[in-house]
This record gives C-alpha cells, structure tokens and sequence, in this order.
C-alpha cells in the first residue's frame, strides 16, 4: 500500500476529496462506498465544501455502505443507514434512492448479504472505498480471525465493540445490538481503489501490523498488501510504530 503521513484529518480529508472530486468528474455516476465511524467525518467534510466550491453534479453518484447493525429499526438514529444519511448523503446532497447501506432486519438478514454483493457487483463495483480501522485491525466489521475472502454476512460483535459503541446507546451495553451484517474482506477488496484513513496513538500498532506485519487474518485490513491500489493516509500518531 501506498503510505502518506499528513499533519491532520482535515489535510487527509483535502486528499480523499480531490480524489473523489476528479472521479466524479470523470465518472459522474461512479459508486463510493462508504464508512461509519469518526475517521471518515472529515473527509466528508472537505468532499462537501468541495462539491459546493467546484459545483459538482453530484445527483447521479451512487453508494454502497460497510455495515449496520442487525435488528435495529433503520429509523433508529444510531443505525448506519441514519448516520450515512446524516454524515454522506445530506451534507454532499447525494441522491438518497442511489445510497445503498446493509439491510439488517432480522427476518432477512441470512440472504441479505448475497444480495449486498450481487447488487454492487450489478451497479459495477466500488470506484473508491474509503475505510478506518479499528484498535483490532479490523475493517467493516470484520473482526480478527474474519476470512480474507469473505463476501457480505452476518457477524457476532465482540463484547469489546459493543462496549465502545455503548458511547453512542445511552452508556448502555444492553441496548447495543449483539450482531451486524458486514461487507466481507473479499467485498471490500474488489473495490478499485481502497483509501484507509486512521489518526491517533490507539491505531498505531494496528497501522503497523496492516503495512508492515504478515498478512493474515488476525489483522484483517493486512489484506490491503494484497490489494493492487491501496492508500493509507494516517497523521504522525498513527504512523508511530511504523519502522
Ligand atoms: C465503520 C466501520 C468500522 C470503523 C472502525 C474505526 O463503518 O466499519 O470498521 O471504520 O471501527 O472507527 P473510528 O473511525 O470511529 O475509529
């Protein structure tokens, strides 16, 4: 993978928003996909400022997002479809039919999955996928020993994230779903162009082992090694324990 160190996120965010801001120019129906979580915030940022500053047409981007969480109401404001909605599809005006998130309702969750991946592969694949990562190395919500050739499933959380994703249910563990659906590591890696962002000492020892350890399935996002376009863009923190 391609490592670029940069003084802060909002310098991260300036180099993903001019990268998708040429694709868009490019391809104005190309597909992004799409993260939670708060390494992306400020990439969406400067892609919003963006498209506003250049007058970007942006009503025929489409998107797929990684995860969300299973049997939670998707109305629920901590869902992932409310928090793409919130954080991608307003703040960029995307067209919201053309945004895609797992669907996680419970009676049909064991299908969803293949659906996920034969809808993205229908819409012709991810342009640009942008990823954080977790403390673990996980990527999506593929937790170490996930399989490197997985497509989208249902997964059991670990007690570790359902303890840090409490913050966003009221400090209550019991109110954080217990399982999710998930884009695989095999979906993640069909996307062309994978830009993973990350900041901060807590993801230092995760960016090691992602750049420089074995691959392996202990530390999921490691499988960018094998991916042909790969960038990681992560402040000084986060490239602390690089060699
Ligand atoms: C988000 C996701 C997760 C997060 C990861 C890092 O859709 O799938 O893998 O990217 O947990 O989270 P933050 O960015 O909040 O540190």
């Amino acid at each position: 993978a391609e490592v670029i160190i940069v003084n802060n996120e909002e310098a991260a965010g300036r180099i993903y928003a001019q990268c998708v801001a040429d694709l868009i120019r490019s391809k104005p129906d190309c597909v992004l996909g799409l993260a939670t979580g708060s390494s992306p915030l400020a990439a969406y940022q400067a892609l919003a400022h963006k498209v506003k500053d250049d007058h970007l047409d942006v009503s025929h981007v489409r998107g797929f997002a990684l995860d969300e969480y299973a049997g939670l109401d998707p109305s629920h404001p901590q869902s992932y479809r409310s928090t793409i909605t919130r954080t991608v599809v307003e703040p960029l005006g995307l067209t919201p039919d053309l945004v895609h998130v797992p669907n996680g309702a419970l009676d049909t969750i064991r299908t969803a999955g293949h659906e996920y991946d034969r809808m993205i592969e229908a819409e012709g694949g991810v342009d640009v996928q942008i990823l954080g990562i977790g403390t673990d190395g996980h990527i999506g919500f593929n937790e170490p020993g996930s399989s490197l050739a997985s497509g989208t499933r249902i997964k059991t959380l670990t007690e570790q994230t359902r303890e840090d994703n409490a913050r966003f249910f009221d400090n209550d563990i019991d109110q954080v779903p217990t399982h999710c659906i998930t884009q695989g590591i095999g979906t993640i890696m069909k996307a062309r162009h994978l830009i993973l962002l990350a900041f901060g000492d807590s993801k230092a020892e995760a960016i090691a082992e992602t750049v420089e350890g074995g691959v392996s399935s202990f530390c999921p996002a490691s499988a960018l090694q094998l991916h042909p376009h790969a960038t990681v863009i992560i402040d000084e923190a986060a490239a602390s324990w690089l060699r």
